[in-house]
Parts: structure tokens; sequence; C-alpha cells
């Protein structure tokens, strides 16, 4: 049972679907016995399309003194141009995972039966500061014949080693612990070289665990092919973002896919979202599917120490048999909390 603290979680609904996932997965959390004393954060697309505000200082700050962090989903309905590309992604949810710290981007994955990879779980480890999402680069003469646009990817050893370091402390829970990384080592030969070093060098300090290696191109295969190959998959920021997705696709949609962006060190509230987006098309329906964002609480009650209600509420979600299209969120919530 809970051990009756309570955990003050900052809630950003968000759009679309997000304020209705958000708000069953604090049902299913209270219906499992623990207390969140929850304060909630207007921000996102709508907000933005309001007063022009996106996230500043102040309220960086106030978020990273929070136990944990819960995210619906951000952004506007598809066709919706009326925010430019990168504004809520580099301004709200980068900055969340930079200023925050959050380097691991954990998400782990079960196929749901009548998925591609029906019976698999295996977990993608992303890096989640580094990598060609830290703005390195620049355009010169734009719109011009003249122009040049470069975006680099940084890789340091320090933020490859501890994101490295944590796979394979992930891998030592496994029954049959494995780290393989994810990489382009045949042509992205300087940061591949570090990221094999590394693998190498903190692998050797875990016998336990085997280690693998894979380009990316063959493991789009492999995931679609024989994802039963896979424990830990270790990667960066790129192609761990992409292989999240497809990783999602093969186990059952991102309506079932859950993620942890992480800070193990601690020294900022971890976030907990899942990675399906404000789908604004079925906004308001009662249609959600609030699995995904219940299975992001799952990851945060771990993050918190409260190892029995998330493991109550992982197998009420696993044992789900349900049909979701007729449930609705308010079905599916109320079969999620009678069974715990
Ligand atoms: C994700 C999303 C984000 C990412 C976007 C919205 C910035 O695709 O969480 O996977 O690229 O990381
Ligand atoms: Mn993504």
């Amino acid at each position: 049972m809970s051990n009756q603290r309570t955990h003050r979680v900052a809630v950003i609904p968000g759009d679309g679907i997000g304020p209705e996932v958000t708000s069953a997965a604090l049902d299913v959390v209270a219906a499992a016995g623990v207390t969140f004393e929850t304060k909630s954060f207007d921000l996102g697309a709508a907000r933005y399309l309001r007063d022009g505000f996106v996230l500043d200082d102040a309220t960086l700050e106030e978020l990273r003194g929070f136990d944990a962090i819960l995210l619906g989903a951000v952004g506007p309905a598809i066709g919706d141009t009326r925010i430019p590309g990168g504004v809520l992604e580099r301004g709200l949810l980068l900055r969340l995972r930079f200023g925050l710290d959050l380097y691991v981007n954990y998400r782990p994955f079960h196929g749901v039966d009548g998925s591609i990879a029906q019976g698999c779980s295996f977990a993608i480890v992303r890096e989640n500061t580094e990598g060609p999402y830290v703005g390195e680069g620049g355009v010169l003469r734009r719109g011009t014949a003249q122009e040049v646009a470069t975006q680099g990817s940084v890789n340091t050893r320090f933020g490859v080693e501890r994101c490295v370091r944590y796979a394979f402390e992930r891998a030592l829970a496994l029954p049959a612990p494995k780290v393989t990384l994810v990489h382009k080592t045949n042509v992205l030969t300087f940061a591949g070289d570090l990221w094999s070093r590394v693998v190498n060098e903190v692998g050797a300090e875990f016998p336990s665990v085997v280690v693998d290696y894979h380009h990316v191109d063959a493991a789009c295969i492999y995931l679609v092919e024989t994802p039963e190959r896979y424990g830990i998959i270790v990667t960066d920021n790129l192609f761990g973002d992409i292989l999240s997705d497809l990783a999602g696709a093969v186990t059952g949609g991102i309506g079932y896919a859950a993620s942890a962006n992480l800070n193990p060190a601690r020294t900022g509230a971890s976030l907990f979202e899942p990675v399906h987006g404000a789908a604004h098309d079925i906004a308001g329906t009662g249609r959600a599917n609030p699995l995904a964002a219940v299975s992001s609480t799952v990851l945060m009650l771990e993050h918190l120490g409260e190892d029995g209600a998330a493991r109550r509420i992982a197998t009420a979600v696993a044992d789900f048999d349900g049909d979701v299209a007729a449930l609705g969120t308010a079905g599916i919530t109320k079969n999620l909390s009678e069974r715990l």
C-alpha cells in the first residue's frame, strides 16, 4: 500500500485530449490509494494563442521544485498554422527537458494482443538533452540561392555516459538483461565512435548484461520483424525520437505508449507524459484513450517510490481487455479503477 506520503505534482494538461487523459490518469492514481497534491499550469497552444505566453524562468523554477510533473499533450490542431513550428517544441517541451536536465527519455513498450510485436516487452532509453536537438547551427543568406543551413549534433562524454549508465542499470531488472546500442557508426563516425566506446566501457562494469549494436536502419527492420531481440535500446536524441514512434506502432499504437523524461540525479522534477499528441479531432467527445497517460503515471509512481501502487496500476493496464472505442475515456478509467 501507499506509504501515505503526499506527493506534490505539477500538472500541465495542455491541449486537445490532454486535459481529459491527465484527469483520467489522476483518477486512477487516486483509486490506487496514492495522494497527490496537484497544481495545474496553463501552458501549451491554447495559452500561447490567448496571450503569447510559452514558458518563463519563474515558471520553470517553480516546476523544478515539484516532486514530479504530469503533462497531457501540447500542440495546435493539425492544419492550424497560427503557431510557427518550434515555438512550443523548443520553447516549452525542449526548454523543460533542457532546463530541468531531464537527460533520459525512458519509453517502455509492451506489444498488445493483435499487434506486430504481440507479447514482446522492451524499452527505449533515449538521450534527451543533446544530439541534433540542442539547436546548434544556423542559417546564412536565408531565402537566397546561396542559402546555407547547418544543424549540428552535440554529443558529450558526460551526456552520453550518464544516459548509457542509466540504460545498463535499467537492464539489470530484466529477466534477460540486454542493452543494444542503436546508432549509425558507419557514417556518423565521430559521434558513433564516442557512443560505442562509452557503451563498451560502461558495459564492462555490468558483466551480467549482454551488449549488442545495430545500425539504426537495420533496427527499423528488426523492430518490425524480430522485436523480441530487444531488451533496452540505448540511442541518441533523434534516433530515439524516430524509433519510439516505430516502436509504438508495432506494439499497438502510440495510444498505449508512455514516457518518462527523467532527471535520475533528481536536481529537478522529472516529467511524465504519454507519447501521443493532442488529437484535437476527438477532444471533448469522451473517446480519448487514457491508457498511455495512465501508464505514464505508473512510471511517475515508480520514480516517487510508490512501487506497490505502480505495480497494481501496471497490472490493471496489462490485464485490460475491454473495447477501447466502446468504453471511452470514462469507461476505461472506471474499468481500471475497479480492478485496483
Ligand atoms: C516526442 C515529440 C517531441 C520530440 C517533439 C514534440 C519536440 O516528438 O516527445 O517524441 O521530438 O522529442
Ligand atoms: Mn516523437
